[in-house]
């Protein structure tokens, strides 16, 4: 059974590449959720991850008590295309396109692959857009608010497990050193953490070097001896198989869709490993998009509010030990509850 509302799929007029729009759900209000531009082996396989990807921001936005609905966008380029900037120009022309025909059922964003200066380009022809450069009278890069939104998370895992708040002295991996993964792995360091990281990119080592922290490939990260491990890049880390390898106390990353498949959460549990759904430890750049642009808060309310998922951590792994719950069973039920009352409340006379 198809669970989204709408999927709209046209090859690009200018680029003739697919490009994907799903929106999961609006119950909660107009959909939004970021636009990937990513490689793909066949474009089913970016149709898919829009799918998932779309579901994900529904119960983002749902547990993050914002009155938007979920919905992504990918733009599926095949294995190995370098994108140059003409060409480039084409693609976000043409997912602007089919974002602006959805009539503001669904609104994007930056995502993996794109960034503020692409919002720029797609804000040329649809106002459905956030994070436009703040010049252009959008907020602007939305990584480092992720990026402070896990930290906020981190910091209600490591009260949990060691008595504390500060991560000084903790050891952390850091898997994928992009805009959110390097951004986030300086805040851990001045907070005093050591790290080990990773990327798919070996040019990324420079990055390392600079925070002091240890190399690892990605293969060998899964099993490093730290504390807490930090999925901050492409989804699907968390299988069957490394699920197994892993020596930390708890996974707490931005990266969208760890899980594999839904019952590693389980695996996690009973190994005793506190894994944070991404959906809430990855909310940081919406709340603060969404928050600014939509809500018109100040940059101290904004701020406040990227803060507050250290208290949404704290309640939900008080629920789940409450219950005899995983985290994750308890950040759906508390979606699926917001969901539900303004499906009440809209079908009510
Ligand atoms: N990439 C962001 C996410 O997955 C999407 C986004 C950021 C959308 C900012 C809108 C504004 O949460």
């Amino acid at each position: 059974m198809l669970d989204h509302e709408q999927v709209v799929m046209h090859t690009g007029r200018r680029s003739r590449l697919p490009v994907i729009v799903a929106v999961h759900s609006t119950a909660l209000g107009p959909a939004a959720g970021g636009l990937r531009l990513w490689h793909y082996a066949d474009w089913r396989d970016g149709l898919t991850d829009a799918l998932r990807l779309s579901a994900a921001m529904t119960s983002k936005f749902a547990v993050a008590g914002l009155s938007s609905g979920g919905g992504k966008a990918v733009v599926a380029l095949p294995e190995g295309l370098e994108l140059r900037p003409d060409r480039r120009r084409d693609v976000l022309r043409d997912a602007a396109e089919v974002i602006a025909s959805l009539g503001g059922a669904y609104a994007t964003g930056p995502d993996v692959g794109t960034g503020p200066a692409d919002m720029a380009v797609i804000g040329e022809s649809t106002p459905h857009v956030f994070c436009r450069p703040k010049d252009l009278g959008g907020s602007g890069d939305s990584s480092p608010h992720t990026a402070q939104g896990t930290l906020a998370a981190l910091r209600a895992v490591s009260r949990r497990l060691y008595g504390t708040s500060s991560l000084a002295g903790r050891r952390l991996a850091v898997i994928g050193l992009g805009r959110v993964g390097a951004g986030l792995a300086r805040l851990l360091v001045a907070d005093g953490a050591t790290l080990t990281v990773t990327d798919i990119d070996p040019g990324k080592r420079t990055v390392s070097d600079e925070l002091g922290a240890v190399w690892q490939s990605p293969e060998e990260i899964i099993a490093a001896d730290v504390d807490i491990v930090v999925p901050a890049a492409l989804g699907s880390v968390l299988t069957r198989q490394t699920s197994a390898e892993l020596r930390c106390r708890a996974v707490v990353g931005p990266a969208n869709n760890q899980l594999a498949t839904p019952d590693v959460a389980d695996l996690l549990h009973q190994r005793d490993i506190i894994w944070v759904p991404d959906f809430v430890a990855g909310a940081g750049g919406v709340i603060h998009a969404i928050s600014t642009e939509l809500h018109h808060v100040g940059a101290d309310d904004a701020r406040a509010r990227v803060d507050a998922i250290e208290e949404t951590v704290d309640h939900l792994l008080d629920t789940a030990q409450h219950h005899g719950r995983t985290p994750a069973q308890a950040a759906g039920e508390l979606a699926r509850q917001r969901l539900r009352a303004a499906a009440d409340a809209t079908s009510s006379p």
